[in-house]
């Protein structure tokens, strides 16, 4: 158990302070950067830190939710989701640096909260904890679609990196339903919604 905390730990703190690297290549290397006003970045950058503060916390969530399912059925497909999890993180943080912003301050804070909401998750079962992670990924993906149609349509290549994690998402929330993941109560979903609200809300400006 010590051990799992170490590597927990050491985890985390790649995840806040190192940059992670990506094992696929930035979904718009090909495209070429286009003008954009200062007004056009700046809506650009305060999206990008939403859903890289997001990613921070996913990879928290998944953490989390591995600590009482790390040889279970669905720990292959957990693992290989938390990976591309890993590739969106990078991407949200390259993109925001190009464009002059800087990430949220608050990401440690959201990186514990979301690891014991993952952990509790998992203490829950394996159904339950499918069923957390398939919402959870349900409601990234409406985020993620809510903010391609924010940004500048001149902006072509954060709309290209939005569109294949937003297709990434979607297909962690089919694959953790098919994996076993239980419909969770209305009101648990509210909730949920709730707190994301908030963490969007806060690390856009902080
Ligand atoms: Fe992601
Ligand atoms: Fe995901």
């Amino acid at each position: 158990m010590i051990d799992d905390f170490i590597i927990e730990f050491d985890k985390s703190l790649k995840v806040l302070f190192d940059k992670p690297k990506s094992s696929r290549p930035r979904p718009d290397s090909h495209i070429e950067d286009t003008e954009l006003t200062q007004n056009e970045k700046n809506c650009t950058i305060e999206l990008m830190r939403v859903n890289q503060t997001g990613e921070v916390c996913s990879q928290a969530l998944y953490s989390g939710q591995l600590l009482f399912h790390r040889h279970s059925e669905g720990t292959e497909s957990l693992k290989k989701a938390s990976k591309e999890e890993i590739d969106h993180l990078n991407w949200c943080n390259s993109r925001i640096h190009e464009l002059g912003g800087k990430t949220s301050l608050l990401n440690p804070v959201w990186y514990v909260g979301s690891f014991l909401m993952g952990a509790f998750a998992s203490a829950l079962g394996e159904k339950y904890n499918l069923g957390f992670l398939a919402e959870t990924e349900h409601q990234v993906t409406q985020h993620l679609k809510d903010h391609l149609s924010k940004i500048s349509k001149k902006d072509l290549k954060t709309s290209k990196i939005l569109e294949v994690m937003a297709a990434d998402e979607e297909k962690h929330a089919i694959n953790a339903k098919e994996l076993g993941g239980v419909e969770l109560p209305h009101q648990v979903k509210k909730l949920m919604s709730l707190m994301s609200k908030v963490m969007t809300k806060l690390s856009a400006k902080i």
